[in-house]
């Protein structure tokens, strides 16, 4: 049985056989819509979402299986006190496959040690948020062509943007990848980013605070948005949260095939005029979600598919 806590619980050849397995589902959807026929995924969330849990559900149900959960503690037995642990216990004997997002680093983790069901980490605080991150692969692989050979701007709060800590992690395995990390000096990427991923594996990357300064060299534009629910103190946050609105005049200078993601959800920091831009990419990023999670699906159920060559 196998878990998907952090992006490389998976080796680059099995992200590689995701990615082509869910191109193949956009492709030939009607190939899998009994592959999970009596299967049942339970969505635990925690924490509000609206595109990780709805993708995961409407993955599920694509695949002709059904769906359970909850989606906010409160209305969950986590009100009273039940441990994370013990739910994921209980609710193993209900489903067949959890995927679970919790405010709390690490409570993926601690909630497969016990399960008799494969986990999915949806995400775990300002930790890890690993189907996003194989969300943003598909989306590379399938709007670039290639997951090598790309300098990527990861724009907006580095500090506690999870998806961006994941993307770093992810990438880190493919050649000739470069790194210019956009951040006000309150929201750098943290310590141990550094520490652990790109100095460890010699990355090479440059950090500013100037969104224009390397545009013209960007492949990939990565923006994020400020996570209000991890700041401790509203002032600060009020302060950042509009520090980078992406728009079409600071786009001047971008390259004619960059591609501008965003994991979403969005508050200001891309206008709305951006949308319209061939270059934007963001809402079928988050289409391209629910393709991924369908594949990973099939993969952590053991689940035999068809695959066609792409
Ligand atoms: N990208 C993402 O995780 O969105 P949700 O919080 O809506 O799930």
């Amino acid at each position: 049985m196998r878990h998907l806590i952090e992006i490389n619980d998976l080796s680059v050849e099995e992200i590689e056989e995701l990615i082509e397995v869910a191109k193949d589902i956009m492709q030939h959807p009607e190939n899998y819509w009994d592959k999970c026929k009596h299967k049942k995924l339970a969505t635990l969330f925690f924490e509000p979402s609206t595109r990780t849990r709805l993708s995961f559900e409407s993955a599920m149900i694509e695949l002709g299986g059904d769906v359970i959960g909850f989606s906010s503690a409160s209305s969950s037995s986590a009100s009273k006190g039940e441990s994370v642990s013990d739910t994921i216990r209980i609710v193993g004997g209900y489903s067949d496959i959890i995927a679970m997002r919790h405010p709390k680093e690490g409570a993926a983790l601690v909630g497969s040690i016990k399960s008799e069901v494969p986990i999915i980490n949806a995400g775990d605080g300002g930790h890890h948020h690993p189907t996003q991150t194989l969300t943003d692969l598909l989306t590379i692989s399938c709007e670039k062509n290639r997951l090598d050979n790309l300098t990527i701007g990861l724009c907006g709060d580095l500090k506690f943007g999870r998806t961006v800590h994941s993307l770093i992690s992810a990438m880190s395995r493919y050649k000739n990848i470069k790194f210019i990390l956009i951040s006000p000096d309150e929201l750098r990427i943290s310590e141990y980013v550094k520490k652990e991923i790109l100095d460890k594996y010699n990355m090479d990357y440059i950090e500013t605070k100037n969104m224009e300064e390397y545009m013209d060299k960007l492949d990939i534009l990565y923006m994020t948005r400020v996570q209000q629910e991890r700041f401790f103190n509203e002032e600060d946050y009020l302060r950042l949260k509009d520090y980078y609105i992406l728009n079409e005049s600071k786009l001047e200078k971008a390259k004619k095939d960059l591609c501008i993601m965003h994991p979403l959800p969005r508050v200001n920091e891309i206008s709305i005029e951006v949308d319209d831009d061939p270059r934007a990419c963001y809402f079928k990023q988050a289409k391209y979600g629910k393709y991924i999670r369908m594949a990973l699906i099939l993969k952590l159920l053991g689940i035999n598919y068809t695959r066609r060559k792409i």
